[in-house]
């Protein structure tokens, strides 16, 4: 382990937006501003049940996940066409470079959008030649990961991925999300398992709102390779053990947690002990436009909130962000060398 060199505490929060970082847990839809939301309703003709931004932004007053789910998938209505699509990849990339994370891993929810008669290829097509771009012009690494809506049957699920067949390449992986309570990951045990046939990733959301039993059955049953969310584990002492025996990543989303009643606030956040207790755990938006900030801000607010947190446990989140990414093994080495270089640049002066 690298050993962070002393840093004065008011350097943390300019180092914490300086730092590489990879965001493993943001849902494309989620990023989807207010603006965005209202200009793409005028150019797509869609009739929107908020009559302003103002309007809109007075619904995001949300005290559960499906409170949040409900105007989220309102919002996602205006996406029709692939330029949409690439529009909102293209603006949640260009804002992820602002806070220098060099590799981003995407979840999107295609059943959101073939519900309404968008074709899977329109979706995929114009997120993926977002990522594409995104590598040549921000110099972002980016990836896709399907998300099947847990709230849907299995079979639901299953025609998603005939749907997807012709398009896997331009996948790095599935998850599960959406509205988690009675929807217990084992519900989903055959889908996942032809995915993994099919050599894909699995992630999966749980322990967000739900008990640490969804969080094993998301690993023993799914073979989730990620726990997304996860921050219920604590109640679980044998729970945290295994996931800290197995370095399984959680991604954790603090400002999500906050604005989602999962804490009362973010200084009753329990990031502190899932990193005292060795949880590879990282920090990441979730729903950036939605829960008041991007990384960046889920970095600083946290740190601001918790004091406990340290230039240490900085180094730690950023690294395992690194570690968990599914990218090729040389870019994770290669972006974990540039995290260290910038920490030694912002040590004390000898
Ligand atoms: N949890 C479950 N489903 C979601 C979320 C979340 O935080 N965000 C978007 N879909
Ligand atoms: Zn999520």
């Amino acid at each position: 382990m690298f050993k962070v060199p002393p840093i004065a505490a008011d350097r943390l929060p300019g180092l914490l937006a300086a730092a590489p970082k990879a965001e493993l847990h943001i849902h494309i839809e989620g990023s989807l501003e207010p603006d965005m939301i209202f200009a793409l309703a005028q150019r797509n003709g869609v009739a929107l049940p908020y009559a302003s931004v103002h309007d809109l932004r007075r619904a995001y007053a949300f005290t559960s996940l499906q409170s949040f789910l409900d105007v989220y998938y309102a919002g996602a209505s205006v996406l029709l066409h692939e330029q949409d699509f690439y529009d909102l990849a293209q603006a949640y990339l260009a804002r992820a470079a602002m806070d220098n994370v060099a590799r981003a891993e995407i979840f999107f929810d295609p059943q959101t959008h073939t519900a309404r008669g968008v074709d899977l290829h329109t979706v995929v097509g114009g997120l993926h030649r977002a990522c594409t771009d995104a590598r040549q012009n921000l110099g972002v690494s980016a990836s896709l990961i399907l998300c099947f809506l847990r709230h849907l049957s299995e079979e639901d699920a299953f025609a998603t991925l005939e749907q997807a067949m012709p398009l896997l390449d331009r996948i790095v992986g599935v998850g599960l999300d959406s509205s988690e309570l009675g929807h217990p990951p084992e519900k989903f045990a055959r889908v996942f398992a032809r995915c993994r046939q099919l050599g894909l990733h699995v992630v999966a959301h749980a322990g967000e709102e739900g008990p640490p039993a969804y969080i094993w059955s998301a690993l023993d049953v799914l073979k989730a390779e990620r726990i997304d969310h996860g921050v219920q584990a604590v109640r679980d002492a044998a729970l945290m053990q295994r996931l800290a025996q197995e370095r399984i990543p959680l991604t954790v989303c603090p400002l999500s947690n906050q604005k989602l009643c999962v804490f009362p606030g973010l200084a009753a956040h329990n990031l502190p002990q899932l990193l005292e207790a060795g949880l590879a755990a990282t920090v990441n938006s979730d729903d950036p436009a939605y829960f008041g900030g991007y990384i960046n801000d889920n970095f600083t607010q946290t740190f601001a909130a918790l004091p406990m947190l340290t230039a240490q446990h900085a180094w730690q989140l950023a690294f395992n962000s690194f570690e968990a990414s599914f990218a090729p093994e040389a870019d994770k080495r290669r972006w974990q060398q540039q995290l260290q270089a910038c920490f030694e640049r912002h040590a004390d002066p000898a």
